[in-house]
Formats: C-alpha cells, structure tokens, sequence
C-alpha cells in the first residue's frame, strides 16, 4: 500500500452516503495524528463527526479533540463571508455585504462556488491563514456524498473560468493546483461490498480519469460480514449471515475487476458510533495498510 497516502497535504474521503466516509475520516485522521497535525472537515449540515471522537458538536468551530488532532463541520457561507471580512474590515460594510441580495445570490447560486470555498478553507487550514485555525500538516475532508465528491474536486477548473480576478479568483488558483496534484491531495473511496454502492464506486473512478485525470489512491470496503463461525446449518439468523457474506464477497470478486488500485477492507464492527468504534477501525486500517505500530 502506497505510504505516500500519508504524505499528502489534502485527503479527500468520498462514497455513497451511509457508507462510513465519516467513520473513516474519523479514522485516517486519528492514524495520521499519531505523527501529524491534522484537521478533520466534514462538511454535512448534520453533524456525526464529533460523535465518533466522543467531543461536543463544533457548529462550525474547531474542536480539539486529540493532542495534533482538530475537527470542524464546515457551513460552506461561512468561507466566503469570511473572505469579505478580511478584505473591507469595516464592520458596516462588512455588514452591508453579507446582507445584500446580489452577494447572496453569487455565494449561493454560482456552481461550484460552494465547493470551491470548501477547498479553499482547507487550503486555508493549511497556509495558516484561517484566524482562528490551528496550524495543521494535513486536511481529511469528509466530503459530500459521491456526485458531489467529484463536482467538489472539478470546481477549482468550474469556477476559474468564470472568475480569474480578486481575491476569489487567486485562491481558485491555488486551489486547482493543490487538488491537481497527486502528491499534494490524495483521493480515498468508501465503499459497501453490496451491489449499488460498489456500482457507485466504480462509476466514481471513472468519472474521476475523465473529469480530472486522477486515479483514486485508496479504495476502503467498509461494513464487511465476517465470516460466520460454527453456527448450525439451519439456524435463520446463522444462514441471514452466511447470505450476507456470500454477497460481500460476490461485490469484493467484482471490484476486485474494476479496481486496479490498493484497497483496504474493513469490517462491520458490532459498535455504536463512538470512539470505541473509531479505535477499532484504527487498529483494522493500520493492519490493512501494512503500517508499523503507532509511535
Ligand atoms: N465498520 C463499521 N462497523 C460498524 N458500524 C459502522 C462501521 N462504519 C460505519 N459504521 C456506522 O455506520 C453509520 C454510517 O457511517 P457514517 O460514517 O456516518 O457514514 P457516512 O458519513 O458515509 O454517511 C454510522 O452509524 C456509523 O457509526
Ligand atoms: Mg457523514
């Protein structure tokens, strides 16, 4: 498995909805705080990410949560308005700005502008430049479920069109490069072995070589059935299991064909959403990638 995964500057965690892209932001950021400092963004109007590390919600805060470790569930408005008041610095203008119809409608309306302003936070996070930031090596974004996962990593090249100028146009820039580049941002897919989301998946890799010419770096098949051990032949809930299995390894053969890249497979735990959970994906994902004990 590719260790340059944890070289990156950006991790972009994208899948299906319900597939655990959370759960496995929560733990890719845990395994890389072991050496880095590390946000983990999650941009969802619900909020799951702070369960999983047992810490209060950030309503768009950042939260400690770990000594190199930070959340934050990101309002994507809140880039943008940030920008302005960095910008006019006035309060009254400030105010006038973000309360004008023609700013609402462009922060709003424009496609890809959301999008773009959730990267260029991250790029932000990293630079330094958010006032109220952390300093952080590295940004694990839990991304928006999967059409929005490639229209998030496409809008740099959307919006760059429309708008070269000021100081949107100059952080749009640096955003398309940073996301075009494989050695600063890596692309991890979460999926089920079952038959829609691995169909979901695959169709996420292709749209990914021909919108953007990127490979994924890593493919993680979450929620996998252990294989059912020693129950009786004939009872119901042995045999619910064995079928469930069989279709996990049905969907791993198939994806197995479409997926030329490293893939990690984890297993369905019987864990609420917490930080017990959370440890034992850790403890699972570090296996999977071949890495040595944490430090
Ligand atoms: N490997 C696993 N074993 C058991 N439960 C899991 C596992 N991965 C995720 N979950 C649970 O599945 C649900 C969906 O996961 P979540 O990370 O919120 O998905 P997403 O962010 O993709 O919508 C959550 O309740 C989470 O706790
Ligand atoms: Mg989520």
């Amino acid at each position: 498995m590719s260790p340059t995964l944890f070289d990156r500057e950006l991790i972009v965690v994208t899948g299906k909805g319900g597939v655990g892209k959370s759960a496995l932001a929560a733990t890719l950021g845990t395994l890389l705080a072991e050496r880095k400092r590390v946000l983990v963004l999650e941009v969802d109007p619900r909020e799951n990410v702070h369960q999983l590390f047992g810490a209060p919600p950030s309503d768009g805060e950042f939260v400690g949560v770990g000594p190199r470790l930070h959340l934050q569930n990101l309002k994507p408005g809140q880039v943008f308005d940030q920008l302005i008041r960095e910008k006019l610095r006035i309060p009254q203008l400030v105010k006038r700005v973000l309360k004008s119809p023609i700013y609402q409608q462009f922060t709003g309306g424009a496609p890809g502008l959301e999008e773009m302003a959730v990267l260029g936070h991250a790029l932000r996070a990293l630079r330094g430049l958010s006032p109220k930031a952390p300093q952080v090596d590295v940004v694990v974004l839990d991304a928006p479920a999967t059409g929005h996962g490639v229209s998030l990593l496409a809008a740099p090249l959307l919006v760059g069109e429309v708008i070269q100028h000021g100081p949107i146009g100059g952080m749009t820039r640096e955003v398309a490069d940073l996301v075009a580049d494989a050695e600063r941002t890596g692309i991890v897919v979460v999926t089920l072995a079952e038959e829609m989301p691995a169909t979901e998946a695959i169709e996420l890799r292709a749209m990914l070589d021909q919108r953007l010419g990127r490979r994924p770096d890593l493919l993680v098949v979450n929620r996998l059935y252990p294989p059912a051990a020693g129950s009786a032949e004939d009872d119901p809930a042995a045999k619910l299991w064995r079928r469930r299995r069989r279709l996990n390894e049905h969907e791993l053969e198939r994806l197995g064909r479409a997926w030329p890249e490293p893939r990690a497979e984890l297993p369905l735990l019987p864990l609420e959403r917490g930080e017990e959970l959370i440890a034992r994906l850790t403890a699972d994902l570090r296996r999977e990638l071949g890495l040595g004990a944490a430090p």
